[in-house]
């Protein structure tokens, strides 16, 4: 029988291993979430973060102790402990109690809660000697006001570009050499052509001037406020009926590629149409003909020829999933992310003050 008709009668047996594969799965997420790291010798982008005296700390007996100055947009996030998500990690203590700013060892600071008075914001009492203070966005830097402010009380960088201390991306590919996927059943739910989920609708932006010159040439279903209810509950079941998702951002900035592609798009088995820094810039992180760039085309009616015609051409949609083969996606969580900086703390251990953030986020 058809394994998708397969009645829903499971033995334990399957529901363990089910449960064990998924472990597995997450567990292999994680441990090559932690493996990027920036490489100095990776990226082009000039050294403008660090004094030049980076010297040694002496080494921290575990475990670390990190204050969340913040909870990221006030709300709180559920908090594994690290060993957890990646077995054999050194455990750090992860605090949002600030009454722990003497013990701490670090300080994250998620910028959008202190951006509004950072002077008065931000930790007023002296800093403990050795305590290492964490700027944290996953805004682009024109969501990020008041970063001038800034200069000079930071000692480490932890977004989305990938040359930050603490790479934190919304999305990444992890190696695959298990079970190949059931492209073919993926796709035969796809009955539609073209979606976009879009909340914040500025009609300056770059994404909304593009799509009003597609609009004309092929039908695109908008959803988010102001068009089509989109409830999250089944916003993924929704997006999959779709062959291709508009995954255009709000602001155009090096590395900012955001969860409208690894989320809505790529967990979607959308193909991604992209609207954001080059494709370049893309290619850093996926294959090629993982995706298709809006600059890939002369025009915006270019584009919607090129879509239609590969709506009508399955052997040419289907080149947009070998990648599929050999890779998966992964998506961001808060937990992971604090995750990763227990551990990068753990790593490096060095004196260091970031001179500027509002001249390298840019
Ligand atoms: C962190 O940066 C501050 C402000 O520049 C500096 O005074 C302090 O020595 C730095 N600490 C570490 C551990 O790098």
């Amino acid at each position: 029988m058809d394994p998708i008709n397969r009645p829903k009668t499971q033995s334990p047996w399957r529901q363990c291993l089910v449960g064990l594969l998924f472990q597995l799965l997450l567990a292999l997420c994680l441990f090559s979430y932690l493996r990027v790291i920036p490489g100095k010798s990776t990226t082009t982008e000039p050294p403008i973060k660090t004094d030049n005296k980076s010297y040694p700390m002496t080494p921290h007996p575990p475990p670390l102790v990190i204050l969340l100055w913040t909870w990221p947009f006030n709300k709180p996030v559920n908090l594994s402990p690290c060993s957890k998500l990646w077995p054999g990690m050194a455990d750090c203590q992860l605090t949002a109690d600030r009454k722990m700013y003497q013990k701490a060892d670090a300080v994250i600071v998620h910028h959008r809660e202190v951006s509004y008075r950072p002077r008065e914001l931000l930790p007023r009492s002296p800093r403990p000697p050795g305590q290492r203070w964490v700027w944290f966005s996953l805004e682009s830097p024109t969501n990020c006001q008041q970063l001038k402010a800034l200069d000079g009380y930071f000692n480490l960088t932890m977004s989305y570009r990938r040359d930050s201390d603490i790479f934190t991306p919304y999305g990444w590919l992890e190696p695959w050499s298990g079970q190949p996927a059931d492209t073919l059943a993926r796709l035969s739910a796809k009955t539609k052509l073209v979606a976009w989920a879009v909340s914040n609708w500025q009609v300056n932006s770059a994404r909304v001037r593009y799509y009003q010159q597609l609009q004309p040439h092929l039908q695109v279903d908008v959803y988010g406020r102001s068009h089509k209810l989109l409830p999250s509950g089944v916003m993924m079941e929704c997006l999959s009926q779709y062959k291709f998702y508009l995954a255009f951002e709000n602001s155009l900035h090096t590395d900012y590629i955001t969860e409208k592609l690894w989320r809505n798009a790529l967990e979607a088995w959308a193909v991604p149409v992209v609207l954001g820094p080059s494709r370049t810039n893309y290619e850093r992180f996926l294959p090629p003909d993982a995706f298709i760039h809006v600059d890939d085309f002369p025009n915006a009616q270019a584009l919607a020829q090129h879509l239609q015609a590969l709506d009508k051409d399955q052997a040419a949609y289907l080149r947009h999933f070998r990648w599929r083969e050999t890779l998966r996606p992964c998506v961001f969580s808060w937990a992971l992310s604090y995750c990763k900086a227990c551990w990068k703390l753990q790593q490096e251990n060095r004196y260091q003050t970031v001179l500027s953030i509002a001249s390298w986020f840019t």
